[in-house]
């Protein structure tokens, strides 16, 4: 047996659910190409797409809209968890320990799509509540008029959201909806395979999701613009930062070895969005000399943006917090983990091995192998 660092090109699963093809930079969700879904179709087309296997039919959308809407009210239990977790809790955090405070018997095993939609419907509302309570201002009830991603928009902003602000903020949810064995899916794939519940295997991925080599990356974003400031600053500044051995945040990816397809697709949108944006504009220099420069300094590496870099671009354009970038990540994979717990917990537990390392006990430290 040997030791695969960080578990690279190992296969530990075989789905239905997507494909990331990293050589060639493209994702399918299901036999569709993600990209095309984030253009025609709604969040809960495309969540009814990865749950069930296929596109709704115009019936079974509507079915679906209609029972997912009733589910987005929060118990009196969780606003009370939500308003016992202190102020300067981060929103990730909050919404690990909301999503884990929803445990009960009708999230009992085994994992199902209706359990699925339920906590989907039910994240908006957890992010918009702790949202108006940190700012003092009232939470908004949902409008079961609104899809879902209109709605959210709607929680948060206590007014009719945009037409375009919902476009782009659908096409963002749906091009992140899913990504393969990711570090979270695998958390929540590793989870549901004890046969343990949803709730618990969401819990985890919400907590592997969080840290800044996932998720975490966009607000990182943000400080690395920040700090770069102006485009005469680009070169001298990531030069700095390479020679002292750090990372470019939104750069790099463990499968991709060309350009992310979905930053791709995130840069097109941020650029319909808000193109004079001098914001956007220097994000969109950054990118080019970072390439650059990290092929002088990764010879070989095939370092390109990542989804994270763009996400942000997004994110700002639609005036979203930095707080709300991860957790509107969040929201969306919520989709694509539920569909691969679904699938794990009908599969064989994951109980992978270590090779051990460390002392033997002094009686046996004579033999060669423990
Ligand atoms: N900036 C500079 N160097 C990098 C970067 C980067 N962003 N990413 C990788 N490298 C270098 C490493 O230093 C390493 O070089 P070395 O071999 O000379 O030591 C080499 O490329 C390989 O790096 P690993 O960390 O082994 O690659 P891994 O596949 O484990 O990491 C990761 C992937 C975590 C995404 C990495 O590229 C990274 O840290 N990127 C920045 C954080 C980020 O943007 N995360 C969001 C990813 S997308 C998502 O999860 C939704």
């Amino acid at each position: 047996m040997s030791f695969v660092p960080g578990l690279e090109q190992v296969v530990v699963a075989e789905t239905e659910v997507s494909f990331v093809d990293g050589e060639n930079g493209r994702l399918v969700y299901r036999g569709e190409w993600a990209k095309d879904l984030s253009e025609g179709h709604s969040f809960e087309e495309v969540a009814y797409l990865l749950w069930n296997g296929h596109l709704p039919s115009a019936a079974e959308l509507e079915v679906s809209q209609a029972v997912w809407s009733q589910q987005r009210e929060l118990p009196q239990e969780i606003q009370a968890v939500l308003d016992a977790i202190p102020h300067e809790t981060g929103m990730m955090s909050v919404l690990r320990t909301a999503v884990s405070a929803l445990e009960s018997q009708a999230y009992a095993y085994p994992p199902t799509v209706e359990q699925a939609a339920a906590i989907t419907m039910k994240l908006p509302t957890i992010i918009a509540y702790r949202y108006h309570r940190l700012k003092g201002t009232t939470p908004v009830a949902s409008r079961s008029d609104l899809g879902h991603t209109a709605n959210y928009l709607y929680m948060l902003r206590g007014v009719e959201p945009s037409p375009v602000h919902v476009r782009a903020l659908e096409a963002y949810l749906i091009l992140l909806m899913e990504h393969g064995m990711n570090s979270s899916t695998f958390a929540a794939r590793v989870i549901a395979s004890t046969r343990s519940d949803i709730v618990s295997s969401l819990t985890g991925a919400i907590g592997a999701l969080k840290g800044p080599l996932h998720g975490g990356a966009p607000s990182h974003v943000m400080n690395m613009l920040r700090g770069i400031g102006t485009k005469d600053q680009t070169e001298a500044w990531i030069r700095n930062k390479l020679e002292s051995d750090g990372r470019l945040m939104g750069f790099g990816h463990r499968v991709y070895k060309t350009t992310d397809p979905r930053a791709v697709a995130l840069r097109e949108l941020a650029l319909r969005l808000s193109a004079s944006d001098p914001w956007l504009e220097l994000a969109v220099h950054v990118e080019e000399v970072a390439i650059r420069l990290l092929e002088e300094y990764k010879p070989g590496k095939k370092l390109y943006t990542n989804v994270e870099f763009y996400a942000a671009a997004v994110m700002n354009a639609i005036e979203f917090e930095e707080e709300l970038f991860t957790p509107t990540f969040a929201v969306t994979r919520t989709v694509g983990w539920s569909a691969h717990i679904i699938e794990a917990a009908q599969g064989r537990l994951i109980y992978p091995d270590a090779a051990y390392i460390g002392k033997l006990p002094a009686a046996a430290a004579g033999a060669t192998t423990p």
